[in-house]
């Protein structure tokens, strides 16, 4: 049985995180999608809603598990017994960032592996910062996540939009 982790920010999941989830699911025999924290990132949304609405975006994936870890990927991987950390690559200039990452985990252990999937091309521009910057100010992300971040997203930001004041 071959495992794989896909691991990630997911603030929120997106379409193009999906169509990773959903690709490396038909590859590997088990995916672990793990909710982790970057350091270089403050999120929107909890750890709990990051794992909720990506519970709710792959239910109907049988061999997909949700989870968080909140220390080092390789500490994670170990306790899962995985070998194998899958990333999306959406452009070059992902490149420098993930290549680094990857030689980071394999100094830090060297029985793992980070494979990269091209991102499908319809969502090379994608990423959970555009598409909380196109929520935050009303426009439609209803192509760039499924309905239900959507609706969770629209709930944020009508919650933190103070009412006018033009006085
Ligand atoms: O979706 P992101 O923010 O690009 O994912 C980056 C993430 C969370 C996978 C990365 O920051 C990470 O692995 N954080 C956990 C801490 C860790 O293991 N750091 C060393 C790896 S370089």
């Amino acid at each position: 049985m071959i495992r794989a982790v896909y691991p990630g920010s997911f603030d929120p999941v997106t379409n193009g995180h999906l169509d990773i989830i959903l690709r490396a699911a038909r590859v590997f025999d088990r995916l672990s999608v793990v909710v982790m924290s970057n350091q270089s990132k403050s999120t929107l949304f909890s750890v709990e809603e990051r794992i909720a609405l990506l519970q709710e975006v792959t239910r109907d994936i049988p061999n997909v598990v949700v989870t968080h870890h909140g220390g080092l990927l390789v500490h994670f991987m170990q306790s899962e017994k995985a070998q194998i950390i899958i990333k999306g690559l959406r452009a070059v200039s992902d490149f420098e960032y993930e290549f680094q990452m990857a030689l980071m985990n394999r100094t830090l252990d060297d029985g793992v592996e980070t494979l990269f999937m091209m991102t499908n091309n319809q969502y090379s521009y994608l990423s959970s910062s555009l598409v909380k910057e196109v929520a935050r100010f009303g426009g439609s992300v209803a192509e760039l996540v499924q309905p239900v971040v959507a609706a969770e997203l629209r709930a944020k930001f009508l919650a933190a939009t103070p009412s006018p004041d033009f006085t």
